[in-house]
């Protein structure tokens, strides 16, 4: 039975069904014109329901962050996944047994004692997986540079390895949400496709066959002009998108479609603060675009139709939200037992603290989807 946004228990997640479908149309359009196959990243959501609509019309691969959302989608017919963390040996055994469920479990590389141990590992389980190697373009955080040695040793390693497959190169340009203008956000998308494809082109002149050249964030796969050379993308928050990717023009408000609805629980006039029950476990802790918009705090508070009322979640502990309203406006007409929605700073990191979304249709609760936490 359909319910209203009163009835539910709070705080818990909201996601609007009308602009999930629309966000993920969008980028089937950008994966269509440019001729790329799309491998959705659904560590955004963890959620089957919303995975079936990002790969409705094309294959079915799947990214994801953790073997348990791995082992989670493998059990609802999600059959090509990508596990794009560097995979390390205490992982070694786990992926196994998803490959031996009947799963084309893909991983990832950066280490060339890894890829050893794990063309050995195979070799003993009957596991051949393919094997991606990182490449960092600039982000920093995990890869190899494109100009090191270890880009060109690694691939000719597994490329020649006898249990493991070479799957291509694989990057993600995680420096996008540095930037403070779309103009900046275009530039490292360019640099993000132009570094890869380069690469590929290098390791063929060498002889090493490059099945796949996989590349894509959200403000990245937004803002590029075309995708030649470039085999699949691999986008996540986009299904959602949220208050940072709208600070930052991968989208506009209107798109952002997953919410934190809450509670009023004290208000104080004297201090001018409304105080609800979302606190740091029900939004965490992200702070978002705060170099773009300084005064962004944890989250926009919307009123219950989706406006933003102008207020922010300015301070956070375990289960209290704190909102300053600067105008009295908000705090004159709330009273205890009022409801509010937070637009997240960070979706994918808001959904990660929950365990069902509560679906949004013209208004009403009409499904509840779980998520699949854990590693
Ligand atoms: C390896 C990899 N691929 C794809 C993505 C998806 O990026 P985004 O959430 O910006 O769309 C991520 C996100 O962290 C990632 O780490």
């Amino acid at each position: 039975m359909n319910r209203s946004l009163k009835e539910i228990k709070t705080p818990s997640l909201i996601l609007e069904l009308g602009r999930v479908r629309s966000n993920a149309a969008r980028i089937k359009n950008v994966a269509h014109s440019n001729k790329t196959r799309l491998r959705p990243h659904i560590k955004t959501h963890k959620c089957i329901q919303v995975a079936r609509i990002q790969t409705e019309g094309f294959d079915g691969a799947i990214t994801v962050s953790t073997l348990a959302e791995a082992r989670a989608f493998a059990a609802n017919g999600f059959s090509d996944i990508t596990y794009a963390v560097p995979i390390e040996p205490g992982k070694f055994s786990t992926a196994s047994e998803i490959f031996r469920s009947g799963v084309k479990l893909n991983l990832l590389t950066d280490d060339l004692a890894t890829a050893k141990a794990l063309d050995e590992a195979a070799g003993t389980a009957g596991t051949p997986f393919d094997v991606f190697v990182k490449i960092d373009c600039g982000t920093h955080r995990v890869g190899v540079e494109p100009d090191s040695e270890m880009a060109i040793m690694i691939p000719r390693f597994i490329s020649d390895a006898k249990n493991i497959n070479f799957a291509g190169i694989l990057t993600h340009a995680g420096h996008s949400y540095d930037a403070k203008t779309v103009e900046e956000i275009k530039a490292v998308a360019r640099h993000e496709r132009d570094v890869m494809v380069e690469h590929a082109a290098k390791l063929r002149g060498m002889g090493i066959e490059v099945p796949t050249v996989s590349i894509g964030s959200t403000p990245t796969m937004n803002h590029i002009d075309h995708l030649e050379g470039i085999d699949e993308i691999r986008p996540g928050n986009y299904i959602f998108f949220d208050n940072f990717q709208a600070t930052l023009g991968s989208c506009s408000f209107e798109d952002t479609a997953l919410t934190v609805l809450s509670a009023v629980i004290h208000r104080d006039i004297t201090h001018r603060k409304i105080v609800i029950d979302a606190g740091g476990i029900a939004m965490s802790k992200d702070r978002g675009p705060v170099g773009l918009d300084p005064t962004c705090g944890y989250g926009r508070v919307l009123d219950l139709e989706g406006n933003d009322t102008g207020m922010r979640l300015t301070s956070l502990s375990q289960e209290h939200g704190v909102i300053t309203d600067e105008d009295d406006g908000w705090l004159n007409k709330l009273k205890v037992g009022d409801r509010l929605r937070i637009l997240a700073n960070h979706s994918c990191m808001t959904a990660a603290q929950h365990t069902h979304y509560n679906v949004l249709e013209n208004g009403e609760i009409v499904d509840r989807w779980e998520i699949h936490r854990g590693w």
